[in-house]
């Protein structure tokens, strides 16, 4: 696992845009896994301008994104499509058709397990941006998510439920439910980027990068992976050793 310490969550955002612009350059039908929250924003704002300036062509590069809310539309203004065609996919050149991300509304584990037949399609990931939950979720995968778990339907943890109803009007409002990339979907990716910021993720970054390995902290089986680059800032970084 590499670390680079940061001072907060804006060098955050200039560090891992360098790192993906210069994969995005030197491969340009790149498959990249992405994310959504708030810690992936200032990256995205970075690849924009960077791409503006210096003409960065997208029309090759595929794009899954890691989790959906279950119920959303797409066209939903909270909905992880609705987020990423205005955080990112609307101001480059990227076909719209080349970006994936699961439907909120499909019903079976069978139909959600479609999407990792579809990376398998397009020759996996070739590298995955993560952000990090409070408790330790990736994409969707709460406390005592499976390892071996591929794309399916998940349930949301009560301090999920809470930690994103800062986005919607009524915390009842929020899916008490998601379609998400397993913890082994994730891992199949040959690089991984995760960013975590702030004083709230500081535990969650303690098991990532401490361990032990344990259902109860998921972010902890990154420890497993072979090529893991995480971007910590400051506050994020207060309780480890
Ligand atoms: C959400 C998303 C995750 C994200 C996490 C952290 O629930 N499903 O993919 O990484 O929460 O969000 P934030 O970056 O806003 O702290």
């Amino acid at each position: 696992m590499k670390i680079i310490k940061v001072t907060d969550n804006k060098e955050a955002g200039k560090v891992v845009s360098d790192l993906i612009l210069k994969e995005v350059k030197s491969k340009s039908n790149i498959v990249l896994g992405l994310a959504t929250g708030s810690s992936p924003i200032t990256t995205y704002e970075n690849i924009i301008s960077k791409s503006k300036e210096e003409n960065i062509d997208w029309s090759n590069v595929t794009t899954f994104n890691l989790d959906e809310y279950k119920g959303l539309e797409s066209t939903h203004n909270q909905s992880y499509r609705y987020f990423m065609n205005d955080k990112l996919f609307n101001h480059i050149n990227i076909k719209m058709e080349n970006t994936f991300v699961p439907s909120g509304m499909i019903n079976s584990n069978e139909e959600a397990q479609k999407y990792d037949e579809l990376i398998l399609k397009h020759g996996g990931i070739d590298l995955q941006l993560l952000g990090l939950g409070i408790n330790g979720h990736v994409g969707f995968n709460e406390p005592g998510s499976d390892f071996e778990g591929l794309t399916s339907i998940v349930d949301l943890t009560k301090s999920t439920i809470e930690a994103n109803s800062r986005f919607f009007d009524n915390e009842k409002d929020v899916p008490t439910k998601a379609i998400s990339m397993g913890l082994k979907s994730i891992m199949n990716a040959k690089k991984i980027i995760l960013i975590a910021t702030g004083e709230a993720k500081a535990l969650a970054v303690k098991n990532l990068i401490e361990g032990p390995i344990s259902k109860d902290w998921p972010c902890s089986v990154l420890l497993n992976h072979s090529d893991i680059t995480v971007v910590i800032d400051n506050e994020a970084s207060k309780l480890l050793k």
